[in-house]
């Protein structure tokens, strides 16, 4: 090969490495911008995680306030909508701050649906079947169950299917007392019979009345809506509607509903259900002494602008042997004592 070729060989050569390494150069430069789209589009897809001590901040408080284990929405809560987040803390506070079981009568409440009386909140043995429309007598609520009575029956059922019916002067409680009056009132469907506590502390104060020489027994316990309808109607025949307005409830408004209300008669039938009774040995022993029993004097001599009813010597109501002390001794009415106007 002389010197031309060897000259035109080399130029070649030369030519082919520098291809080779703008191709290399090429290469390099393709894989680079192809290492860098991929990690944008993976961090497009996966943003990076809070660090470890961030996401420890935030989850565990969640943790224990709502004791449910975190969702992955939740981790990720600062995705969530501001009303998400408002709810949540609403029911997390109604469960953990609001709600409790109370020994107190909180007030009463209306069955919606068919509900079984649990012995315990949520299990344990039934204790009854409540359908839906019965009243129940509501003690408070925690976790979504209700402590209520039903008659002599106690448990707890579920809050979901009952509603407040303590309301629009209906049902309304004092500090743990039902009252009734010519203003708050009881629903036509309320029949509860005559209360199984009532019944027992009426025996016992009777058998005390008796082992004194004397005689009581109840004239008029429990009276449904109906029969008060029926006491209205005989009383206008007899007396008139305005002698009426002053001795009888209208229905729905009379404590003999609630079966809570007795009157008490004598075995001297001239003075029952009449003013003559304040004076009979029963009368006077009753006034001074049924307190002990739980049973306070409704309808007070002259008081009654304040009650709306005459004075009724032989009506009394029961309200617990504590709360009947202190009536008592205040020398107030219910009215007065509650200080409803
Ligand atoms: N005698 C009372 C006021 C009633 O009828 O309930
Ligand atoms: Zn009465």
């Amino acid at each position: 090969m002389d010197s031309r070729e060897r000259r035109k060989r080399k130029r070649e050569l030369a030519k082919r490495r520098h291809r080779k390494k703008i191709f290399v150069l090429i290469c390099l430069l393709v894989i680079a911008l192809g290492a860098c789209g991929l990690n944008q589009l993976r961090k497009q897809n996966n943003p990076e995680p809070p660090k470890t001590e961030e996401v420890a901040k935030t989850e565990a408080p969640k943790t224990e306030k709502t004791e449910t284990p975190a969702t992955t929405e939740e981790t990720e809560g600062s995705e969530k909508s501001e009303d998400t987040m408002k709810t949540e803390t609403e029911q997390t506070g109604a469960v953990t701050e609001a709600a409790s079981y109370s020994d107190t009568l909180q007030g009463f409440s209306r069955v919606t649906k068919p509900v079984i009386l649990y012995e315990e909140p949520g299990s344990g043995a039934t204790v009854l079947e409540l359908e839906e429309g019965d009243y129940v007598e509501n003690y408070g609520e925690l976790n979504g169950f209700a402590r209520v009575n039903y008659n002599e029956y106690a448990g707890y059922v579920d809050a979901a299917r009952l509603e407040n019916a303590s309301k629009d002067n209906q049902f309304k409680v004092m500090e743990g007392t039902l009252i009734a009056n010519k203003e708050f009132g009881l629903p036509e469907t309320y029949d509860p019979g005559l209360k199984t506590e009532v019944s027992i502390q009426f025996e016992k104060m009777k058998a005390d009345v008796e082992s004194e020489g004397m005689t009581i027994d109840i004239g008029s316990g429990y009276r449904s809506y109906e029969y008060q309808l029926g006491v209205i109607e005989r009383n206008i025949a007899a007396v008139g509607e305005e002698e009426t307005m002053r001795s009888v409830a209208p229905a729905g408004k009379s404590e003999h509903q609630t079966g809570l209300a007795i009157d008490i008669i004598n075995d001297e039938p001239e003075t029952n259900i009449d003013e003559s009774f304040k004076d009979t040995d029963e009368g006077i022993w009753l006034a001074a002494n049924s307190y002990k029993y739980g049973f306070i004097l409704r309808y007070p001599q002259g008081k009654e602008e304040i009650t709306g009813y005459m004075y009724e010597p032989w009506h009394f109501r029961y309200v617990g042997e504590e709360l009947a002390a202190k009536i008592f001794d205040s020398g107030l009415t219910l009215e007065e004592y509650f200080g409803i106007e």
